[in-house]
């Protein structure tokens, strides 16, 4: 598939969210939502309801991060509603293999996310119910946080356990030009960046300049790793 860019709304303005999201439309290959609940995470932000009116308005497939309690309950929803990815957190998730299966029947991608302090590891026995893998490179629950080096040695781990399996690899928190190359190098594929897309004047320049990063760099890792 390829390097894929993934903006963060979080950073967008909230009060004209539809036309946020055509800020980047054409430059960006979803638009990613960050669903938090208080619980799971110390903020709140928003819900199915924003979600289903999102989906409604704007052509750019939606990849749903679920920062919640209770995912087995309310993730179906997401992908009822039409959302193309969803993604819930392991540390949250009671039946995570149900939970993925379900998710795939109601046609959307299933996402697996791991905090900082999570094993990749504990992702290798799910690896034939899921589509993607997210390696949370800060503690999950807002923007514009510093990105945490502890990422990078866990995305070299979670490319080796999926190794030519058609499961993509998302990396988010922090994502910037002077991150994104170490990502792309480490093995990522699938980039969320929040401040460095909606903080930009230009923010489809700003979801290109970061592709372009991240494709030079990604052939950079491959190149190593055949040495
Ligand atoms: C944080 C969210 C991220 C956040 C990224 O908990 O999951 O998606 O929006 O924002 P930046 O790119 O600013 O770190
Ligand atoms: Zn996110």
């Amino acid at each position: 598939m390829g390097i894929q860019i993934s903006p963060s709304i979080l950073a967008a303005d909230f009060a004209n969210l539809a036309a946020e999201c055509r800020r980047v439309a054409g430059a960006a290959d979803w638009l990613h939502v960050d669903v938090m609940d208080q619980h799971f995470v110390p903020n709140l932000t928003l819900g199915l309801p924003v979600v289903e009116a999102l989906l409604a308005s704007v052509s750019t497939p939606v990849d749903c991060h679920l920062m919640i309690e209770d995912p087995d309950r309310w993730a179906p929803g997401y992908a009822e509603a039409g959302a193309g990815s969803v993604t819930f957190h392991l540390e949250a998730a009671q039946a995570p293999v149900r939970l993925a299966r379900e998710l795939r029947r109601l046609g959307a991608r299933a996402g697996v996310g791991l905090k900082p302090a999570t094993p990749v590891d504990a992702i290798a026995g799910l690896l034939g119910e899921i589509d993607m893998v997210l390696i949370m490179s800060v503690e999950p629950g807002f923007g514009g946080q510093p990105f945490l080096d502890l990422a990078l040695p866990k995305i070299r781990r979670a490319r080796e356990l999926i190794g030519d399996a058609d499961i993509w690899l998302q990396v988010d928190g922090g994502v910037a030009e002077g991150t994104i190359e170490r990502c792309a190098e480490a093995g990522a594929d699938v980039f969320v960046a929040g401040s460095a897309v909606y903080g930009a004047e230009d923010a489809a320049a700003a979801c290109s300049a970061l592709r372009a990063a991240a494709t030079v760099a990604a052939g950079a890792g491959r190149t190593a790793a055949l040495r």
